[in-house]
């Protein structure tokens, strides 16, 4: 771990940082975990904070982050449902982000990666990993209070009815974030990437004011990440968040 670098924060997440370089800038996350590296990313400490590397080729946040994206972003204090988990690569960066007040629960439905997510948890004291399926929330909806954001990365051919679903079900409300990185090559042969993406955004369109699409190419070929803000009156009010245990039937009851 290096000392002395000099970063600034970004105005919109006071949790990523920027670190401009004579030929380039870099982001970085402030973290909330503990060593080793998740993905080979670098670790280093500024004014008693660590900071990792927000590799650009390994996350599509960090890609659209570094390509413009203009967007919201997760911030300290925010709960987040992530779908498509995957090991965490991702998914530690936006637990960095929303810092140690925030939260993020995790959902991913194969078991080898899920495995090495909930050993991340054990160093992302923020991370909640959640062993299922994004296309059944309400399965997993008794454990995600009404959340501020949703990112996606689950590269299927309904990924946007999906995150649709879960956004009915699990979004706070308005001003709620809405990300979903678009692997459009999942998305059938029967469309240009373009047209993919015009699809995409007509669909999120009902539900969101849609923040410019960016593209993610070189850093992530055929993907994009398409996204915004919860307009006022789309949601109803968020349900309620835990579910209760059911209650016994009286003694009275069950000798009736
Ligand atoms: C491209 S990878 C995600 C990479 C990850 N977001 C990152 O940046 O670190 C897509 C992941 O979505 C998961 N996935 C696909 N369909 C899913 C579904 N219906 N429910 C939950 N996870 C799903 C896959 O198992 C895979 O781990």
């Amino acid at each position: 771990m290096r000392e002395g670098r000099s970063f600034h924060s970004a105005p919109d997440s006071p949790r990523l940082a920027v670190l401009r370089r004579p030929d380039r800038t870099e982001f970085w996350t402030e973290t909330v975990g503990r060593e080793p590296s998740v993905y080979g990313e670098r670790w280093t400490e500024s004014d008693g904070r660590s900071y990792r590397s927000f590799e650009p080729a390994r996350s599509k946040l960090s890609a659209a982050i570094v390509k413009g994206w203009s967007g919201p972003v997760p911030t300290p204090g925010e709960g987040w449902l992530y779908l498509g988990a995957a090991s965490g690569t991702t998914a530690s960066h936006v637990a960095d982000l929303v810092g140690p007040t925030g939260r993020v629960y995790a959902v991913e439905r194969s078991l080898r990666p899920f495995s090495r997510l909930v050993s991340l948890a054990d160093r992302w004291p923020n991370l909640l990993p959640i062993l299922g399926d994004a296309r059944e929330p309400t399965v997993y909806a008794g454990l995600v209070p009404p959340a501020h954001g949703i990112y996606a990365d689950i590269a299927q051919a309904d990924q946007v009815e999906i995150v649709l679903a879960n956004a009915t079900l699990l979004l706070e409300g308005a001003g709620a974030s809405v990300l979903v990185a678009l692997k459009t090559a999942s998305m059938g042969r029967d469309a240009t990437a373009p047209q993919h993406v015009r699809r995409a955004e007509e669909l999120l369109a009902d539900l969101l004011d849609l923040e410019p699409t960016v593209r993610l190419d070189p850093f992530h070929k055929g993907h994009y990440l398409v996204g915004g803000s919860v307009r006022a009156g789309r949601l109803g009010p968020a349900r309620p968040t835990v579910l209760r245990p059911r209650r016994e039937p009286s003694r009275e009851r069950r000798r009736r």
